[in-house]
C-alpha cells in the first residue's frame, strides 16, 4: 500500500490549479474550467499538461476538457495494456511507492509529484529511430519556449534560411561547434527537421562571446548575405531561459525543507559522525531546535549509497561489499531520523539502478529496505512542497558541462546550473561521459521552471539564484576518498542546507566538524 502523493482539498488543491494555470499561460496558452478540474484530479497534472500542450501545438490557444480528457484516456490505455512497460516505471505510472500508514500518516504533509523525468521507453528497439524521437522531443519541448519572440524575426525552418536574404530566424539544435584556425571564429553547424546549415559567428560579436553547448537548443537570428557561398552569419542568440513566463511560489506557512545529497552509505568514508549530530539536530536535540521542528521534509539528490564497481578500484574504499546490505544500511540510517518527515530520494550515478539518464526511481525491492516515510523518485524529478516547484537532479552532467563551458569548475557548481536554466536542460550532450537514455519524452528538458533546483555529484556546496529560482548543490556526507585524490576534487562534506518554503530563505548548517555551525 503506498501513501497518496496527490495533493488534497483547501490550499494545497488551490496552489496546484494556480500552478497548472500558470504553467499553460507560461506556454501561451488558455485553459478553462473544466479542462482544468480535470488536469487537477490527475496524480501528475503538469506532466499531462505538458502533453496537452504537446499534442494541441501553436495553433491553438484554448485548452478544452475534450483535449485534456483524450489525453488521459491515451496514458491511461498505455498505462493496462503494457505491463512490461509499467513495470520499468517509477515513472509517471509507478507512484503508488511506500508511505506513512497508520497512526503517523495524519502528521506527515501532503506534496505532489510535478514531473518525473524517467517515462515510457522508447516505442521501437532500433537505437538510431529511438534517438531520433528523443531529440525531436527535445526539439519540441524547447522550441516552443522560443517560438513568438520579438527578438527572432522572420521565423524560418532551417532548410529555407539560406534561401532568404536578410534577417531571418532560427530555432535549431546545436550539432557541433569548430573555431576557425587564423582568426578564431566560431562555425557552428545547427539543424531541424528540415536541414542543417552551418553559421558563421564573427569572434568579437556578441554572439562571440558566448559558448554553443552541443545538442541545446538555440534560436539564431541571421544575417543573409548576397553571396549563396557564405554562411549565414549570427547576429543574435536567444536561449530558452527560465526566467521568462514565471510564477513564483511560497508555502502560506512556516515550512522548512532540508537539503542533501551523495550520502554514499557503504564507503568507508561515509560521515558517521557528522550524520549522527545531523539526527540529534533533526530531532530537536541540537543548536536552533526552533528551526529544526520546522522541517518537514528532506530531498536527497542521488548517490545514496556508494555502490560497487563504480570506479576501478572501489572495493578498497568499500565497508559494505554487496550493494542490498547498502540499502539496507541506508534504511538504517535513515530510520534515525525524525519519522514525520516525508524524505524524498532520487538515485544517482552511484546508485543500483540504470544509469542512462533520466535514471528510473530504484527497484521496488531496494524501496522495501527503506523507512515508510521515503519517497523514490526518478533522477531527474520535479515535486511540489506546499506549492513550492522542486526539481531534482544528481549532476552527472556535470562531468560533460564543465569542460565545455570555459571557465567553469566542480568547486562553482551553481554556475553550472544558471546555463542547465539557460539552456532549460539538464544535460543535452549527447556521446559524453553522461550516457542518454532514448525515451520517448526527454526528460532532462526543464519545464516548469522550478523555484528550487537542486543537484548533487560534484560533493561540493553552493547556493547562488538566478531568474527567481533558486539554486543548490546539496553537499556530500562522504570525506574525500583516494579516488577523489587521485582525481584532484575537494569535497565539501556535511552541509545542510535547509530551506523555508514561505520565504525561500536558506539556512546553512555546517557538521563536518561535528556539531553544528552556521555557514555561509
Ligand atoms: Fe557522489
Amino acid at each position: 500500500m503506498g501513501g497518496s502523493i496527490r495533493l488534497g482539498t483547501g490550499a494545497n488543491a488551490t496552489a496546484m490549479r494556480d500552478q497548472i494555470v500558470a504553467y499553460f499561460e507560461a506556454h501561451q496558452k488558455f485553459v478553462d474550467s473544466d479542462a482544468l478540474r480535470i488536469l487537477a484530479a490527475q496524480s501528475v497534472p503538469l506532466a499531462i499538461s505538458q502533453q496537452v500542450i504537446d499534442e494541441a501545438g501553436p495553433a491553438h490557444p484554448f485548452v478544452t476538457a475534450e483535449m485534456v480528457a483524450r489525453i488521459v484516456a491515451v496514458s491511461e490505455a498505455s498505462r493496462t495494456s503494457e505491463p512490461a512497460r509499467r513495470s520499468l516505471g517509477t515513472s509517471l505510472l509507478s507512484l503508488s511507492m511506500p508511505g506513512p500508514e497508520g497512526p503517523t500518516s495524519a502528521s506527515v504533509p501532503e506534496f505532489s509529484v510535478v514531473q518525473l523525468g524517467f517515462s515510457a521507453p522508447p516505442s521501437t528497439d532500433e537505437p538510431l529511430e529511438a534517438y531520433t524521437t528523443l531529440f525531436a522531443s527535445r526539439y519540441a519541448a524547447l522550441a516552443r519556449l522560443l517560438r513568438g519572440r520579438s527578438t527572432l524575426p522572420n521565423l524560418v525552418p532551417v532548410a529555407e534560411s539560406n534561401r532568404a536574404r536578410g534577417s531571418v530566424s532560427v530555432i535549431a539544435m546545436v550539432r557541433d561547434v569548430r573555431t576557425t584556425v587564423e582568426k578564431h571564429h566560431t562555425i557552428v553547424r545547427v539543424e531541424d527537421d528540415s536541414g542543417s546549415i552551418e553559421c558563421f559567428v564573427p569572434r568579437d560579436s556578441p554572439a562571440g562571446r558566448t559558448t554553443f553547448i552541443p545538442d541545446e537548443v538555440v534560436g539564431l537570428q541571421l544575417q543573409v548575405g548576397e553571396d549563396k557561398g557564405r554562411a549565414p552569419r549570427v547576429a543574435g542568440v536567444e536561449r530558452p531561459d527560465s526566467s521568462r513566463g514565471r510564477t513564483e511560489h511560497r508555502s502560506a506557512r512556516a515550512s522548512r525543507v532540508l537539503f542533501l545529497s551523495d550520502l554514499h552509505v557503504g564507503s568507508r568514508s561515509f560521515l558517521t559522525g557528522p550524520w549522527s549530530e545531523l539526527t540529534e539536530f533533526l530531532h530537536g536535540r541540537g543548536s536552533a531546535p526552533d528551526v529544526a521542528e520546522q522541517i518537514r521534509y528532506v530531498v536527497v539528490a542521488g548517490d545514496l549509497v556508494d555502490g560497487i564497481g563504480i570506479y576501478p578500484n572501489q572495493e578498497r574504499d568499500l565497508a559494505l561489499h554487496d550493494v542490498f546490505e547498502q540499502y539496507e544500511e541506508l534504511g538504517r540510517r535513515l530510520r534515525e531520523l525524525p519519522e514525520r518527515l516525508r524524505i524524498i530520494v532520487i538515485p544517482g550515478n552511484h546508485d543500483a539502478v540504470c544509469p542512462a539518464e533520466p535514471q528510473p526511481g530504484l527497484s521496488p525491492d531496494v524501496v522495501a529496505l527503506l523507512p515508510p516515510n521515503v519517497t523514490s523518485l526518478s533522477n531527474p524529478s520535479t515535486v511540489a512542497l506546499e506549492g513550492v516547484v522542486v526539481s531534482a537532479y544528481h549532476g552527472r552532467s556535470f562531468d560533460d558541462l564543465i569542460p565545455a563551458i570555459p571557465g567553469a569548475s566542480y568547486s562553482r557548481p551553481t554556475d553550472v546550473m544558471k546555463r542547465m536554466l539557460q539552456m532549460r536542460h539538464l544535460g543535452p550532450m549527447y556521446g559524453g561521459r553522461t550516457p542518454l537514455a532514448p525515451l520517448a519524452r526527454d526528460g532532462l528538458v526543464i519545464d516548469p521552471a522550478p523555484d528550487i533546483l537542486v543537484t548533487g555529484h560534484s560533493h561540493t556546496f553552493g547556493v547562488d539564484r538566478s531568474g527567481g529560482t533558486l539554486l543548490l548543490n546539496a553537499s556530500t556526507w562522504q570525506s574525500e576518498t583516494e579516488y577523489q585524490r587521485m582525481r584532484n576534487i575537494e569535497p565539501v562534506p556535511a552541509r545542510a542546507a535547509i530551506v523555508d518554503l514561505s520565504t525561500l530563505g536558506v539556512s546553512t548548517l555546517d557538521f563536518s566538524e561535528g556539531r553544528a555551525v552556521e555557514a555561509e
